[in-house]
């Protein structure tokens, strides 16, 4: 395995396109993602959060990505925790991650200080780089369920603190998005208001951007001709959003459920077509291919097409 350093990418990409950064779960996302960034020559990010390694296990995830490497030899990627808490993290550190996010942005501000500076001190020690979080999504994370109410964007004027105190090398901002297919249920999209005046605390630092999936409505209306029940009201980040955030300092964007919402759609549609079937093959291959040119048309819409 040869991942390289999400500070590498960063450097190069700030302000001028965006870095992807995919969830993975399960062996065909794996390949299609590294299928995608192969032949379209896409730095990535590979994400592994603790669901997935709770679902496939780590060493699991682990070798699914280093036997991707050897399939796939030229693909330029990282491996990234994604949400990590302290049992995660410290067990990444050491088993092959570039890269580990210690996810303290429930806590209070000195506590979420406090646990990611102990988390910094000991990644920096083995070259790995932290990705930190403050302020608090809305919706759904995991299995932890956050009241639309306690949604709390990123203060601006405590970023600069938090970064100088922790010496953390990303930072994962709370603008407006929040995970799963339900964004901006009051209506509202990406507060750039918010993100600019974190930007001007912190010129120059790769800033993250947490629940950016698109959310296609025609894949929700396609699940639902096929037997799914999923609100017609599912929305997502668009695409112009998140170009414009680029311009802001977002180095970084989290995509899981546009992969998750491509699969059923692929595959309730595979299974209702052909109901006297009960094969995994077919469908397993569609959903690799499809994914892979779903990415590949991302990484148009990041800027980061070609840049490996
Ligand atoms: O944040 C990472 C988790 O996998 C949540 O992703 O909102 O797509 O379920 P999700
Ligand atoms: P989505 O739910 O928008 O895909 O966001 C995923 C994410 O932020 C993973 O950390
Ligand atoms: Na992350
Ligand atoms: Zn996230």
């Amino acid at each position: 395995m040869n991942p390289i350093s999400s500070k590498i990418l960063f450097d190069h990409c700030y302000g001028k396109y965006t870095i992807a950064a995919v969830n993975v779960f399960t062996m065909e996302q794996v390949h299609g993602l590294f299928a995608a960034a192969q032949d379209s020559e896409t730095p990535v990010i590979i994400q592994l959060t603790p669901a997935a390694r709770n679902y496939a296990h780590p060493d699991m995830l682990m070798a699914m990505v280093e036997a991707a490497s050897k399939i796939y030899p030229k693909t330029v990627y990282t491996i990234h925790l994604d949400h990590g808490v302290e049992a995660h993290v410290f067990d990444a550190i050491g088993k092959g991650y570039t890269s580990v996010m210690i996810d303290a942005s429930h806590d209070e501000f000195e506590t979420n200080i406090k646990r990611t500076k102990a988390v910094v001190d000991a990644a920096h020690k083995k070259n790995i780089v932290v990705e930190a979080e403050l302020g608090v999504l809305s919706g759904v994370e995991d299995d932890l369920n956050i009241e639309e109410a306690r949604a709390k964007y990123t203060n601006p004027n405590q970023a600069k603190e938090f970064v100088e105190k922790t010496g953390c090398d990303s930072l994962a901002v709370a603008v407006g998005t929040s995970h799963g297919a339900y964004k901006f249920s009051g209506g509202r999209g990406l507060q750039f208001s918010v993100l600019e005046k974190i930007q001007q605390q912190l010129p120059g630092y790769p800033l993250v951007l947490h629940g950016s999936s698109g959310v296609n409505k025609n894949d929700i209306a396609e699940i639902n001709r096929y037997g799914g029940k999923l609100n017609e009201n599912a929305s997502g980040v668009t695409d112009e959003e998140l170009k414009k955030a680029i311009h802001y300092g977002i180095c970084k964007v989290n995509i899981a459920t546009d992969l998750r919402l491509l699969w059923t759609k692929i595959h309730r549609k595979f299974f209702v077509e052909h109901p006297d079937l009960f094969d995994l093959i077919i469908p397993g291959k569609d959903y690799m291919k499809a994914y892979k040119e779903f990415m590949i048309e991302r990484f148009e819409v990041f800027g980061c097409k070609g840049k490996s």
